[in-house]
């Protein structure tokens, strides 16, 4: 699911004139800079695209469920940007702004995960910047993911240059439980916020051990197949 490649006068157009003035001066370099994350997130797609088709081929399986690619919008990079207390620049975007390119990873099993994770921590064109497991490390609120930090390289009609992708990993069932956790962040004036808080942690729990259950019957299942032939 890649975006639509937009040239750069739609791209101009589509920007809201709060945007526009604050990108005044860069407006030309950020649109670039923008269609070179683009390209990074065609090059991060096309290889999990490769190693699911792969892992297809020899297990019989597709560990990856589903591929979604985003690029951030230019009004959460300028937040962004404001938030850490940077100028707006492309270079201060460039070094401090991890997620302009995201990618999503949805796996059916948690081991799906880290196979696909490792194939991509052996491939030598990718620079792995930091992982973060927050499936062996669950965050607080119950968020569990593999996060990869990774520069990518892309090829201009000038040479290569590595541009950053955040890949997060997780299971289908990790990411019904992040989309609705996602949603309290944008609620203002939540009432029981605290115990839907803790139903959430609860829900994660439940979810995590239904995960493992089902890829041990996973496991099962495909040995019986084996036994079967
Ligand atoms: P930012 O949160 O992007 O400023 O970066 P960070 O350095 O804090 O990284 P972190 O790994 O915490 O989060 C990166 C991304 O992971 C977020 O933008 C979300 O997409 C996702 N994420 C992290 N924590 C949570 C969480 O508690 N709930 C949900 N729904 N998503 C989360
Ligand atoms: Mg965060």
């Amino acid at each position: 699911m890649m975006e639509e490649d937009k040239n750069l006068k739609t791209q101009i157009n589509e920007l809201r004139i709060e945007e526009i003035d604050e990108l005044r001066e860069i407006a030309k370099p950020f649109i670039s800079l923008m269609m070179e994350f683009r390209c990074a997130l065609m090059e991060i797609e096309t290889k999990l695209n490769v190693l699911n088709s792969e892992f297809a081929l020899t297990h019989n399986r597709n560990p990856i469920q589903t591929i979604k690619t985003r690029l951030k919008q230019p009004a959460s990079i300028l937040e962004k940007i404001s938030r850490k207390g940077l100028d707006v620049t492309i270079e201060a975007m460039e070094e401090n702004l991890a997620d302009i390119a995201g990618v999503r990873v949805i796996c059916s099993f948690p081991e799906d995960i880290y196979a696909v994770a490792d194939m991509m921590l052996h491939q030598d064109d990718l620079r792995m910047l930091e992982i973060k497991d927050y499936i062996k490390n669950p965050k607080p609120n119950g968020y569990r993911s593999l996060h990869l930090i990774m520069e990518v390289p892309i090829f201009l009609s000038s040479g290569k240059k590595f541009r950053k992708v955040e890949v997060q990993f997780r299971t289908i069932a990790m990411d019904f439980w992040a989309s609705l956790e996602h949603q309290l962040r944008y609620k203002k004036n939540l009432e029981n916020a605290e115990e839907i808080c803790r139903e959430l942690k609860e829900c994660a729990d439940v979810i995590t051990s239904v995960d493992y259950r089902m890829q041990e019957l996973r496991g099962k299942i495909e040995y019986a197949d084996e036994e079967d032939c």
